[in-house]
């Protein structure tokens, strides 16, 4: 097998072995602040498969919805659910922003703190499985802020699967890398969905989508306007909201 498999095997073991967080089950959803109201009667069921990808205009919501999931927002109103929980653990679930913040050690201090944050100890091998994973094993010892936007990125990458998640929020992941850094880490995306864990990503990469999504969640407006295998939204998109978007004009 190789190496690669064999990482892709060890985190779907371990995402198996974590308790059930999918579906994750938005009912009645609203937020807002003050007076605006960010996102409206959101009613939306991810399941258990292969990437679910947001798509929407600027505005539309995107990263409200995925800081919600999150539990970083809390609902004006309605219910986020866990497989029909509200209050699965935290620790079930990473996110990883545009952004992300790198501490100011080396990029394996950087997954050892990760580690130690998720409650386990760090050990040299969980080090080791995370640097591969995330395909920066040589840069291990260099100081994290130092290292280039993508690898960067992976790095960010490999402290959010040091929590072992079962669901994966990714929040734009490359929208401001280069070519060669969004393939490798669209690679890495598709390695760890292909492990078993669930993804949830926004993007405005519309070849990104399609290249990842197993199915589209659509929005416009603060609502989700289609929710549809990656095939038909692409093929058909039902609205005239997606429709103008595909083909590049601006939706307002
Ligand atoms: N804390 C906040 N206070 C006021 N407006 C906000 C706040 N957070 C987000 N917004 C607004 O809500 C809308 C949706 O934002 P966002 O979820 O970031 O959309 P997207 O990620 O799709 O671009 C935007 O118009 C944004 O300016
Ligand atoms: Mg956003």
């Amino acid at each position: 097998m190789p190496d690669s498999a064999v990482i892709a095997d060890g985190l779907h073991a371990r995402a198996a072995a974590s308790t059930g967080s999918l579906p994750i089950r938005f009912e009645g959803i609203d937020f807002a602040v003050g007076a605006t109201h960010i996102l409206s009667g959101v009613e939306l069921e991810l399941h258990a498969g292969g990437p679910t990808v947001l798509m929407g205009p600027n505005g539309s919501g995107k990263t409200t919805l995925l800081k919600l999931a999150m539990g970083l927002l809390t609902p004006t109103a309605g219910s986020i659910t866990f497989d029909g929980a509200s209050h699965a653990p935290a620790r079930a679930r990473a996110i990883m922003f545009q952004k992300p913040v790198m501490l100011r050690r080396s990029v394996a201090a950087n997954i050892a703190f990760a580690l130690e944050a998720a409650g386990r100890p760090s050990s040299t091998s969980d080090i080791r499985r995370l640097l591969d994973l995330a395909h920066i094993a040589p840069l291990a010892e260099r100081p994290a802020r130092r290292l280039s936007g993508g690898e960067q990125q992976r790095l960010a990458l490999a402290r959010a699967l040091a929590r072992e998640p079962q669901v994966l929020f990714l929040d734009e992941p490359t929208a401001s890398l280069d070519p060669s850094s969004t393939k490798l880490v669209e690679e890495i995306i598709s390695q760890v969905s292909a492990s078993g864990v669930k993804i949830v990503m926004s993007t405005h990469d519309l070849g990104q989508a399609r290249r990842l999504a197993h199915e589209i969640v659509f929005m416009a407006g603060g609502r989700v306007v289609e929710h549809e295998p990656a095939a038909s939204f692409f093929n058909q998109p039902a609205t005239e909201e997606a429709r103008r978007f595909l083909a590049g004009e601006l939706v307002v």
